[in-house]
């Protein structure tokens, strides 16, 4: 693009510029628009341009619905990702346009609000800035646009929580089947039978059905142990450590256990220059050691967790070979993050020092058992008393990469019955939503006028790329479908949806493919928001490393001389 040619303030008596370019605004914004959307445009200079783009919107609009692609991507450090996820795939794409970046952190938003339709949000988006490029090119002013369509989705809001059906948490089967539509579009979807209940069952262990209005996840732990297959996923009434026993019994029943965060051996470093005080030092540990493990049998406990330390070893073996023969069972290598978990779970205390081991700041359990697992072992603590409301899952896998996908799509169901938990109202899947709301903010445009009105239809029609998308994906023909879909829907059939696995529409719910309404109205909303603010930009200022560095050499090179 040629640089704005700006006139010398000297020159021209004084007078001070009125130049400006007034194809830099329209210019800058159709450059966001298409990095959001993927394409670099004709006659738009690089300048604008990241050396390293790639497409955001169209790249994973292919694996948006049951019959999308996942896609591999692989880290600078060699890393590679199996997924299906619209947040996790944007989060490993080196994006480097800012604008590009934008629909970034939509997917991410759209992640912590709703935790499902990462992929939507952004495919809506695309859409909705592909809209935007046709209002602007009939030469409508942006602000005028934004307008509109903050308008067209509040008015979307209204609409979806009209067609929307409420549901009680205590309806089992309508939250089996939202987790069912959301294993549905991942690898994992054979799983799904395995794993919606595991999420069902979690939420509803963590929460106080009757009151809840939210569910914090961190109650529920994910813990991933390679070996077996997902179909061996189990969610466990307690804890689980992934690592072995240290010492002490495999099995104990009627647990105490004790968290701590002791250093069992010798702090200093002690000189001796003969034998005699070498035998008295290490007869002093041997008493030393010998006095802490008293005191915790004495404390009444029998499993004894030891936070992982960088330093040095936490416990010696002189240590654990007093506790085992006590009989106390030893845990190490716990780490930092998971012991305030470990005590919300068992109801015990983090032990620091030794006056604190005490018998009410100790944790109980029914069982602590090591089981093996393939060729290695876990510790299984079952049996708390539900004292902090808490569980943890326990993910199988026969391989790394289906392992971390499996977290995610177990993540992604957790959060779909999360929405339920936070607004308990669920609405038909399979494009069929997308299509109601775009039949219904076209009646309602027309009782608009001016440019309001045409924005009003622009927004209506850039939604059926969901059912468009979910169309092409299952290999039908995309036109076809979403004329039919639009048939039945102005006939009055609500819930007629686009039926992946038949190849045809049916009534959706018949399928029972059923989503939050959550997910939906979230979508919505953050991605309208997203557009608004692309719209308001005009221009890019971008802060040039380069000749920062090339300052900051001349600079040096002055000193010098
Ligand atoms: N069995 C099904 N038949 C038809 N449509 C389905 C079915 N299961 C899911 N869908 C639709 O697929 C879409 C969701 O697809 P997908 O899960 O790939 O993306 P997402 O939820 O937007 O993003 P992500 O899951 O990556 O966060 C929704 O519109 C949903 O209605
Ligand atoms: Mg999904």
């Amino acid at each position: 693009m040629p640089a704005p040619k700006a006139a010398n303030p000297k020159s021209g008596g004084g007078k001070r510029s009125e130049y400006q370019d007034k194809e830099k605004p329209a210019q800058i914004r159709r450059s966001n628009i298409t990095a959001a959307k993927g394409k670099i445009p004709t006659g738009v200079t690089q300048e604008y341009f990241s050396v390293f783009l790639i497409a955001v919107a169209d790249a994973i609009r292919t694996s948006l619905g049951p019959r999308g692609m996942d896609k591999m991507i692989q880290a600078g450090n060699g890393d590679v990702t199996i997924t299906n996820d619209g947040a996790t795939i944007l989060k490993q794409m080196q994006v480097l346009h800012p604008a590009a970046k934008m629909l970034v952190e939509l997917s991410k938003a759209q992640d912590v609000e709703a935790g499902d339709g990462t992929t939507s949000v952004v495919v809506i988006c695309g859409s909705l800035l592909d809209a935007c490029t046709s209002l602007l090119e009939k030469g409508i002013h942006p602000t005028s646009i934004s307008e509109a369509f903050q308008k067209a989705a509040a008015k979307s809001m209204e609409i979806i929580e009209g067609i929307s059906t409420p549901v009680e948490l205590s309806d089992r089967e309508s939250l089996l089947q939202s987790a069912s539509t959301s294993l549905n579009s991942k690898v994992v979807s054979q799983n799904s039978g395995t794993l919606s209940p595991i999420a069902v069952d979690a939420v509803l262990k963590v929460i106080n059905p009757a009151t809840a209005t939210n569910v914090d996840l961190n109650d529920i732990k994910i813990v991933k142990k390679l070996g077996g297959t997902i179909e061996d996923t189990e969610l466990i009434d307690g804890l689980v450590f992934t690592q072995k026993t240290s010492g002490g019994p495999s099995r104990l029943e009627k647990a105490k256990i004790g968290p701590t965060l002791l250093n069992a051996v010798m702090e200093n470093n002690v000189v001796v220059s003969d034998y005699t005080q070498m035998d008295r030092v290490l007869r002093e540990e041997r008493q030393y050691i010998l006095d802490i493990v008293k005191k915790i049998k004495k404390a009444g406990c029998n499993v004894l967790l030891i936070q992982k330390s960088i330093l040095r070893d936490a416990v010696s073996d002189l240590a654990l070979h007093f506790l085992a023969k006590m009989k106390i069972m030893v845990v190490k290598d716990v780490e930092r993050e998971d012991i305030e978990f470990v005590c919300k779970s068992t109801g015990c205390r983090p032990i620091a020092s030794l006056d604190h081991f005490l018998p009410e700041n100790l944790g109980s359990a029914e069982l602590v058992e090591e089981i093996q697992t393939g060729t290695s072992k876990i510790v299984k603590i079952t049996g708390v008393a539900n004292v902090g409301r808490t569980v943890t899952v326990l993910i199988r896998g026969s391989n790394k990469l289906v392992l971390e996908e499996a977290d995610r799509s177990l993540h992604d169901a957790l959060c779909v019955i999360r929405c339920l938990v936070k607004k308990r109202a669920l609405i038909a899947g399979g494009g069929a939503p997308e299509t109601e709301l775009s039949l219904r903010l076209m009646e309602y445009a027309n009782t608009l006028t001016g440019m309001e009105q045409y924005c009003f239809r622009a927004f209506a029609e850039a939604l059926e790329v969901i059912p468009f998308t979910l169309a092409e994906n299952a290999g039908l023909n995309p036109i076809a479908t979403v004329t039919e879909l639009r048939n039945r829907h102005a006939q009055g059939e609500k819930t007629a949806g686009i039926n992946v696995r038949k190849g045809c529409i049916t009534n959706i719910l018949e399928e029972n493919v059923v989503q939050p309404m959550l997910v939906s109205t979230s979508a919505i909303h953050l991605a309208s928001e997203t557009v608004k603010s692309i719209m308001k930009i005009d221009d890019i200022n971008k802060f040039d490393r380069y000749s920062f560095s090339v300052s900051f050499q001349i600079k040096d090179i002055v000193k010098v001389r």
